[in-house]
């Protein structure tokens, strides 16, 4: 069985999408050993308690520096001893320390085609007000490895879903993450628990 650890900052549609994949047999050979938070949002602590997830949540502001900060997250995933870590919508860098002890075993969803709308200052909502700003009549989700560069990692699995007319960022935020994000995510996790696919040389 694969130990997955769920690192999240948001209202964790993405981790609910991995709850229902473990519950309905979609993703198989898996077991969510923890959830992780930035914060203490009570949506995503929520599902996971639900799901009778253990859930903890580690946040910058309660740490001197980011040097701890950075400290007690690892602490934090080592405490689940994971065989992956996803990353579900976790907005703050994962310390390099980490990235490197974890090598081949953190996957990040990011809501665009990359390499386009990626990268430092790239994240949730942003990302769709790029992507219209730029007028793109495509855009998309991409599931990839983390490595040290953000969002530089080998991508595992992308998937394009179209721009409307008169969209908002929020109304392509949400066609993304149903046409895109909750299939790619859980697909990933499920590919990787049954050895179909692996980070090479890892
Ligand atoms: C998702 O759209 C995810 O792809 C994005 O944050 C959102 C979290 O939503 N992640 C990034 O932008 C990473 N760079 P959720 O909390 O409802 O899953």
């Amino acid at each position: 069985m694969l130990r997955v650890v769920v690192m999240v900052s948001g209202g964790g549609t993405n981790l609910q999408a991995i709850i229902d994949g473990v519950a309905s047999g979609t993703i198989t050979n898996t077991v969510l050993a923890g959830v992780i938070s930035n914060n203490k949002m009570v949506k995503s602590l929520e599902r996971a308690k639900q799901a009778g997830i253990p859930a903890v949540s580690v946040s910058p502001g309660e740490y001197r520096d980011r040097e701890s900060f950075n400290s007690a997250l690892l602490e934090a995933v080592d405490a689940f001893s994971p065989d992956l870590v996803v990353l579900a919508g976790f907005l703050v860098k994962i310390p390099d320390q980490m990235v490197h002890k974890y090598a081949g075993r953190i996957i990040n969803i990011h809501p665009s085609l990359i390499p386009s709308f990626c990268g430092v200052g790239f994240y949730g909502l942003k990302v769709h007000e790029s992507a219209l700003k730029r007028g793109v009549k495509i855009t998309g989700a991409t599931v990839h490895f983390v490595t040290e560069g953000m969002d530089e990692g080998p991508i595992i699995s992308q998937k394009p879903v179209p721009v409307e007319e008169g969209d908002t960022p929020e109304a392509l935020q949400k066609r993304v993450m149903e046409q895109a994000e909750w299939i790619l995510l859980p697909k990933a996790i499920d590919d990787i628990a049954n050895g179909r696919i692996s980070l090479r040389g890892k």
